[in-house]
């Protein structure tokens, strides 16, 4: 194979983030952009050899393509990733991996006759943040980890395919998934059940097709550790996250996002003593992109030039759909849900 990785970038919402990460990688190399919407395409203002579609198709067929962003609303990832890997290309496919149970086994039918790569953009995971605190629960320096929190606490508005629960729109399932992928990596085992509170502003309890404002959402992770996600998207202040973990020995507590996107943490141990304040710096000097991105496409150049293992893969993207369907039961039912 070539030694860059030829993309192409479809979607171009959040999919500019991939076009940064691809543009600023050595290993990779932006070809082809593809939105059904041209005006996109000029906003993001491209150097000219980068090229336009409005076809899907065409980023199939073509082949000086070795891999393709799938930044699409979540109910178009099924059609686009298989289409796409039945094409021979590599697959970078944005979070969530399809709303429902049925679409994300199709996608992993079709990873899996493809023998390509296909790696989730659950990317918070591979952001040095996240490997920080990892790192800190491994080496046991806390003690035993028991307990994981996110809060998170924004202004936001559902609209577009954002305003469907099917579709998993909505902070409480499109960008949350995030967090609870994260909190059961910091937990040290999956989820095993959940509960969920959630509401509408002045309601006590959305109704099937509403999307919560607001919610509590409370995990118990295979090894017995407890978890709580803390929402609001009617909080008029900037996205502020708080987050932590609290162990035998200690605990962490951190911001994700401050300073600079890059994220901190105040580590406690030896018995609860405030030990040390770490501030994630940006080692290469170049602007934050969305936590994680840029490491996200250094792992998946890893995988396809290099054959490194898959960390996100369609596994991952099922199990988390798993969590996504027993959250939306909990929240219809107000009961506690296994997850299997
Ligand atoms: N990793 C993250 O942190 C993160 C952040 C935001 C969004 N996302 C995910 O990215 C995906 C897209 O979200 P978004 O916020 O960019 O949505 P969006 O609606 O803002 O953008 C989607 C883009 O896709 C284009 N599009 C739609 N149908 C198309 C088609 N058939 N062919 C070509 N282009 C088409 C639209 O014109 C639009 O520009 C979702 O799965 C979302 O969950 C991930």
């Amino acid at each position: 194979m070539n030694k860059k990785l030829r993309f192409a970038v479809v979607g171009l919402g959040h999919g500019v983030e991939h076009v940064e990460a691809i543009m600023g990688n050595p290993r990779e190399e932006l070809v082809l952009c593809c939105d059904l919407n041209e005006e996109t395409f000029r906003k993001a203002n491209l150097p000219p050899e980068v090229q336009f579609t409005t076809s899907m198709q065409e980023v199939a067929e073509r082949t000086d393509i070795d891999a393709v962003a799938i930044a699409l609303p979540t109910h178009l990832h099924a059609d686009s990733a298989i289409m796409m890997l039945n094409a021979g290309k590599h697959v970078l496919c944005e979070k969530p991996l399809a709303p429902t149970l049925e679409e994300g086994l199709r996608i992993k039918e079709a990873v899996e006759k493809s023998g390509k790569v296909f790696q989730l953009g659950y990317e918070v995971r591979y952001s040095p943040f996240n490997q920080k605190v990892l790192q800190i629960c491994k080496s046991g320096e806390i003690g035993e980890v028991t307990n994981v929190w996110w809060n998170m606490f924004c202004e936001h508005t559902n609209n577009g395919w954002r305003s469907s629960r099917k579709n998993r729109g909505g902070k409480i399932f499109d960008c949350a998934c995030h967090y609870y992928d994260i909190l059961q990596a910091w937990a040290g085992a999956p989820a095993k059940r959940i509960f969920a509170f959630g509401n509408l502003l002045g309601k006590i309890g959305p109704t099937a097709d509403e999307i919560p404002e607001t919610a509590i959402v409370i995990f118990e992770y295979e090894n017995g550790v407890r978890g709580v996600f803390n929402l609001s998207d009617k909080c008029i202040c900037r996205q502020s996250s708080t987050c932590g973990v609290a162990a035998t020995n200690g605990k962490i507590e951190a911001d994700p996002y401050y300073p600079d996107q890059l994220g901190s943490m105040d580590v406690h141990a030896n018995g609860g003593e405030f030990q040390y304040h770490i501030d994630i710096k940006n080692v290469s000097n170049k602007r934050a992109l969305h936590l994680g991105a840029r490491e996200q496409h250094e792992a998946f150049a890893n995988s396809v030039l290099n054959g490194a293992k898959v960390e996100v893969n369609v596994d991952t993207g099922i199990q988390l759909i798993k969590i996504l369907d027993a959250l939306d039961e909990s929240l219809a039912t107000g009961k506690v849900v296994e997850i299997n």
